[in-house]
């Protein structure tokens, strides 16, 4: 996750047994390599890197992956076909973040060795089409024979059962990280998260790049624009700059991009990771001896 998942979040979820991903679309190519060595440091266990296809200087993230021997590389928002046999070559597995099934397929044909099926609830940029995670995991399921990681309104152990119970194999979770003592967000906005209601998020930007935000000044000002028919330049322009990292990393909650997901509702508390990643471990062996309530 931009702005949220460095060296320090990524290591502490892998330590507890987890596997833990550094967003490096926040990042410039030597920041990343330092997060990538730092993390090595942290822990021995395995961790990923995530790489969204449309970062612009792509081939540098690219090849810092492979010169830290990055075992695992999750891709997200452009196509599976350009870099996956590239990192396949080095032997490293290759999962790719998708919101249909259509590019479900797309990903196994391209040789990913699993997908992301992230649902309309989730965090950050998301698919167009709004197809939530209870729909989209079957669906997925149906069309793909290699593992489903679902992702996507999924913070408590209870929730990632449901999930496996519908075909995933694991889950992705971001939000309930992002209220994480470790997350690199500003505090203000780990507070905002902790603080959202039902209703308080709504995807927008569909005429750039969906995201799902908290309902602040800044997406009012989206709304308005969009409801006015602004064109694509002129929401361009208003998003202008570097509006996620005003907003999560420098804790403007009224100027600021503010990423969340739905779930972001059902979370009360920011606390160590470890803690976070054991709570879900215990809630999801609860949830198994007893999965009705
Ligand atoms: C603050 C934030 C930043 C995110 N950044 C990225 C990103 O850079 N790349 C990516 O593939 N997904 C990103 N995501 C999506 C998450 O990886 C994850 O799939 C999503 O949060 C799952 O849904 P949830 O928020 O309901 O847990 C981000 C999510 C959040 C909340």
């Amino acid at each position: 996750m931009i702005w949220a998942s460095g060296w320090r979040l990524a290591s502490a979820v892998s330590n507890a047994g987890g596997l833990g991903i550094i967003g490096s679309g926040s990042m410039y190519p030597e920041v990343l390599k330092e997060h990538i060595q730092k993390c090595k440091a942290a822990t021995g266990k395995p961790f990923a890197v995530n790489v969204p296809l449309l970062y612009p200087n792509i081939d540098q993230h690219i090849q810092t992956i492979i010169d830290e021997k990055v075992p695992i590389v999750f891709t997200s928002a452009g196509n599976p076909k350009t870099w996956t046999p590239v990192l396949k070559q080095h032997g490293i597995k290759v999962v790719h973040v998708i919101s249909s099934s259509k590019f479900a397929l797309k990903s196994q044909e391209a040789g990913c060795d699993a997908v992301v099926a992230e649902g309309f609830e989730a965090g950050g940029h998301n698919g167009r089409e709004e197809t939530t995670t209870l729909v989209l995991i079957p669906a997925v399921r149906s069309v793909v024979s290699i593992p489903v990681i679902a992702a996507g309104g999924i913070a408590t152990g209870r929730q990632m059962l449901a999930a496996m119970v519908l075909g995933a194999e694991g889950v992705q979770m971001g939000s309930r990280f992002v209220a994480s003592n470790e997350a690199s967000s500003h505090i203000n906005f780990k507070e905002a998260v902790i603080h959202t209601k039902e209703g308080d998020t709504q995807l927008s930007l569909k005429k750039l790049t969906p995201v799902r935000m908290i309902k602040n000044k800044f997406f009012e000002e989206v709304q308005a624009a969009e409801n006015s028919g602004s064109s694509v330049e002129a929401l361009q322009n208003l998003l202008g700059r570097g509006r996620s990292k005003k907003g999560m990393f420098e804790g403007n909650l009224d100027e600021g991009e503010l990423e969340i997901g739905q779930v972001s509702a059902i979370i009360k508390e920011i606390k160590p990771a470890a803690a976070i990643v054991e709570e879900i471990w215990t809630d999801f062996k609860n949830a198994l001896k007893h999965p009705l309530l």
